[in-house]
């Protein structure tokens, strides 16, 4: 089993004690590729699971922050041990000081091996608390007066800042970027709505206590409720679904329904007919004479497909319709489609396929309004993910109103009356364990199916998934996955010549 298979193992179980309502504590004596990997595959987990996955880069990048000062602080207690120097006299703090940046950067190894031998170490607690998540980073060091004021008074300051623009431009800028992390920290925590009241410091005479609270309801800061009750209203205002549309889905559903009636009921719509037409007449169906009769192309397309289309072009006409077009959302969606039906064939779960695909079709669908619905926080936004040259501007944009694109689909489907499993495929689509166990499976295919496009396009890793998930598929390593993966996208190029 490769490293990255144990670390999908165990932070799985990790975040199963957490919802069980106990206290995780790991500790480490330095920090590495492997820490920052598992950091990073826990809080996947846990957020996730918590519907606010949109956290992550925020929570990641402040523990990362916090972690390092802790691991710094204790060196800082190994380097003034091994020197002799008294790091609780003034004048000896300050000499030593002088040298210890230098030290620390080209001794790492050593610096290691000490924090080892003199078992320094930093220990993260988590649980859930009434208030929300709480994380607490402990090392089992005091903090000298020195250092405890010099982060007061970095933590006063950041509060003196109104937004990112202006700490790039007052502390990037100046020759000292001493102290940015803890700065940046308390902007994420007001930005992110966690609030910057969340993050506590404090010290006794052994140990250095840090603690964050993550609420579960986050508290949007003003510009964020606007933006909410914007979406709220957006959502509202959206055509209903058509009602045609709805009932002709339930006939294909129903038992003794007959192709004739299906045919009649489409017939009466004409750009319903030309759809369905144009579906049967596509590459994908491989059949030699071009249909001009909607019944002929219901049988060519299946009722299966059928209901996919009916749904899938109505929900897709009515947010053409009112937004911009996002082409790359739809097209993940398809890619998440094609990959969903290509798991639930494969493992067993074939009757499910079409469902499976169907929801996929759709499972994206809050982003539209989401990143329609920014105007207010556009330039801030452009801005940031340009600085820090983030991949996408979805996380930001969700970041900053407090609400997941999964939450905003679910609402979507919900007001459109669509089916059950479709909305529960949405909302779960990124929390898959969360769903009833009556969609487990189907959420289940759309998450792997979403993950695996996500892999590819290097924004997610193997080592986030859900372990019960990879169960569910009897998948157990990255290598498996991988050769899953390389198998579908065979099938697509297969697909692909068709069209
Ligand atoms: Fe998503
Ligand atoms: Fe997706």
């Amino acid at each position: 089993m490769n490293s990255h298979s144990i670390l999908t193992k165990k932070t799985s179980q990790l975040t199963n004690i957490i919802d069980d309502g106990k206290q995780i504590n790991v500790s480490f004596h330095y920090y590495n590729r492997n820490i920052n990997s598992f950091i990073n595959s826990l809080f996947s987990k846990i957020l996730s699971r918590k519907n606010i996955p949109f956290l992550h880069s925020t929570v990641t990048t402040i523990l990362r922050e916090l972690i390092t000062n802790a691991i710094k602080a204790n060196s800082k207690r190994v380097y003034f041990k091994s020197n002799n120097l008294d790091m609780f006299d003034d004048k000896e703090y300050n000499a030593g000081m002088e040298n210890f940046k230098s030290y620390i950067v080209s001794n790492q190894e050593e610096v290691e091996e000490e924090l080892k031998k003199f078992n320094l170490k930093v220990t993260m607690q988590i649980n859930n608390s009434e208030r929300g998540l709480k994380i607490m980073i402990i090392n089992n060091v005091p903090l000298h007066r020195e250092e405890l004021s010099k982060i007061q008074h970095r933590i006063q300051k950041a509060g003196e800042f109104k937004d990112f623009s202006e700490v790039y431009s007052e502390v990037i800028d100046s020759s000292e970027g001493e102290g940015l992390g803890i700065i940046l920290t308390m902007l994420f925590l007001r930005n992110s709505g966690i609030g910057e009241q969340s993050f506590k410091i404090s010290a006794d005479s052994e140990k250095t206590y840090t603690s964050l609270i993550i609420p579960f309801d986050l508290s949007p800061v003003e510009i964020t409720s606007k933006i909410q009750d914007g979406i709220f209203k957006e959502i509202e205002e959206l055509p209903t679904f058509p009602e045609n549309i709805l009932e002709l889905q339930k006939l294909c559903k129903t038992e003794d329904v007959t192709l004739k009636k299906i045919s009649d009921r489409i017939s009466l719509d004409p750009s319903l007919s030309v759809s369905v037409l144009k579906l049967a007449n596509s590459a994908g169906f491989l059949t030699r004479n071009r249909t001009e009769y909607v019944i002929d192309a219901i049988k060519i397309i299946g009722l299966k497909n059928l209901e996919a289309l009916l749904i899938t072009s109505s929900a897709r006409k009515i947010m053409n319709e009112k937004y911009t077009v996002f082409k790359k959302i739809w097209d993940h969606c398809n890619k998440t489609s094609a990959y969903a039906r290509y798991i639930a064939m494969k493992f067993g779960y074939a009757v499910l396929s079409d469902s499976a695909a169907l929801g996929g079709l759709l499972h994206d669908l809050g982003k539209i309004i989401l990143l329609s619905a920014n105007s207010a926080l556009s330039e801030w936004i452009s801005e940031i993910t340009r600085k820090k040259e983030l991949r996408t501007s979805t996380t930001l944009e969700e970041v900053s109103i407090g609400l997941s694109h999964s939450t905003i689909g679910e609402l979507i489907a919900a007001k459109w009356n669509l089916p059950e499993y479709i909305i529960e495929s949405i909302k779960n689509h990124h929390s898959p364990l969360n769903c009833s166990a009556q969609y487990r499976e189907i959420v289940y295919i759309i998450y792997l199916g979403n993950h695996l496009c996500n892999i590819e396009d290097k924004v997610s890793q193997y080592y986030f998934i859900e372990q019960e998930v990879l169960d569910m598929f009897k998948i157990n390593d990255e290598e498996e996955l991988m050769k899953l993966h390389s198998e579908i996208k065979t099938m697509q190029v297969i697909e692909s010549k068709y069209n």
